[in-house]
């Protein structure tokens, strides 16, 4: 393992944004992440550890150890006749691995189609699109507890799976690192999730009337493809918000005020389209110097000149969040990690 010291993070962030890690070092193996965790605790300093940094926003330089998962490996374990385990390392690619998964025809992953990120970062926010999250198909996660220095198995119901929440999010924040990650996918009868959003349609474009799991996640990377930013091209992170959920009471009030407001129930209220409330705030494809909202995805902000730094990036999110509040009395909350 070899320490490097005042490393730049730009290409390690999907926003871009170009910030310093005062030590930073890439980790092949657990005897690595140990020795980088020991060099972390004599030097008293905070670690930081990096996927594909897709899910944060830097607003300072990092004064601690920027640690790079990049363990690889993928193995798989029969479980029953229509069942087989598969584990993959943290440091596998999230994407690579849902197409790996597809090619031996394992079911569950295909919704899940290209997500940026790492396998080892999947279970954070529980990873979530068209119908399906990471809670549906995850059997278990191996972890590091970085005290102790000890590998704990952490089961489904322990790690308390919410919408983009789970326990390394909130209650457990900072404890583990995620050193694998095991899920139970099917073999022969796969089940299809085709009815979210514009599968159907999509699929209907593809001429698949009788879609497999490989059509499934075609139809999926072609959707999202046609609305989100690749953030090879323009920094972003996805969804900047989470979508809020508010009580029945104050979506009928809402709805008096706002007819076209579409609502989604579920087991705490209602949930809203928190894309549709900033643009109806009036942000969509709004720019203030280096920084805008998607033209086509307004729950997305953009680095658009690709010289963002994360305050203004973080200041203008400051200023969506006031907007929505002032026109629909709502609070958005921050899906992206803050640094
Ligand atoms: P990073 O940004 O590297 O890390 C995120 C957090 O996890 C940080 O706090 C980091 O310190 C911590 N961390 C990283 N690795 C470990 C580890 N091994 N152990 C412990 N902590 C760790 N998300 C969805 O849910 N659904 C989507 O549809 C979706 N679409 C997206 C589309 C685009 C274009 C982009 C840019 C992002 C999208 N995201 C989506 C968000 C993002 O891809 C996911 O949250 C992803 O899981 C982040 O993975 P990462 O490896 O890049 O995480
Ligand atoms: N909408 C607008 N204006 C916009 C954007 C969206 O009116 O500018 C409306 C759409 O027309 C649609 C609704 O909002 O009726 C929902 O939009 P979309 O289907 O694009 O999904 P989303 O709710 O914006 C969520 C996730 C995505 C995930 C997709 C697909 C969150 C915060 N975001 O987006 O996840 O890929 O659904 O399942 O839950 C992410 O987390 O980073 C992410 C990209």
């Amino acid at each position: 393992m070899n320490i490097h010291e005042k490393i730049s993070l730009q290409s390690y962030n999907t926003f871009g944004v170009s910030v310093n890690a005062k030590y930073f070092t890439k980790i092949k193996s657990n005897e690595e992440l140990i020795d980088a965790i020991l060099f972390a605790k004599k030097n008293n300093c905070e670690m930081l550890f990096l996927g594909g940094g897709s899910n944060i926003l830097f607003t300072k330089d990092f004064d601690g150890l920027a640690v790079v998962m990049e363990t690889k490996g993928i193995v798989e374990e029969k479980f029953d006749d229509n069942t087989i385990i598969v584990t993959a390392q943290a440091g596998e690619n999230w994407h690579n691995f849902v197409l790996y998964c597809i090619d031996k025809n394992f079911g569950g992953l295909e919704n899940l189609s290209l997500i940026p990120g790492n396998v080892g970062t999947s279970p954070i926010q529980n990873i979530g699109a068209y119908g399906v999250e990471i809670k549906d198909v995850l059997q278990s996660c191996k972890v590091l507890n970085i005290e102790t220095l000890t590998i704990e198995k952490i089961e489904l119901p322990q790690c308390q799976f919410g919408y983009r929440d789970s326990i390394f999010k909130s209650s457990e924040k900072g404890k583990f690192v995620i050193l694998e990650v095991s899920f139970l996918l099917s073999t022969q009868h796969h089940t299809i999730h085709s009815t979210y959003g514009a599968i159907k349609t999509e699929l209907e474009k593809m001429k698949v009337s009788n879609p497999r799991i490989k059509d499934i996640s075609n139809a999926v990377i072609a959707i999202r493809e046609s609305k989100l930013p690749n953030p090879k091209i323009i920094g972003n992170a996805g969804s900047f918000f989470k979508n809020p959920t508010i009580d029945f009471p104050s979506y009928e009030n809402l709805k008096k005020d706002f007819p076209t407001i579409s609502g989604y129930p579920n087991d705490s209220g209602v949930k809203l389209a928190a894309g549709w409330l900033i643009e109806q705030a009036g942000w969509k494809g709004k720019e203030i110097g280096n920084v805008a909202t998607h033209h086509l995805q307004s729950l997305v902000i953009i680095n658009k000149t690709g010289k963002a730094t994360g305050e203004e990036i973080y200041n203008f999110s400051e200023k969506i969040i006031q907007s929505v509040q002032e026109k629909f009395g709502i609070s958005l909350e921050r899906e992206v990690n803050i640094l």
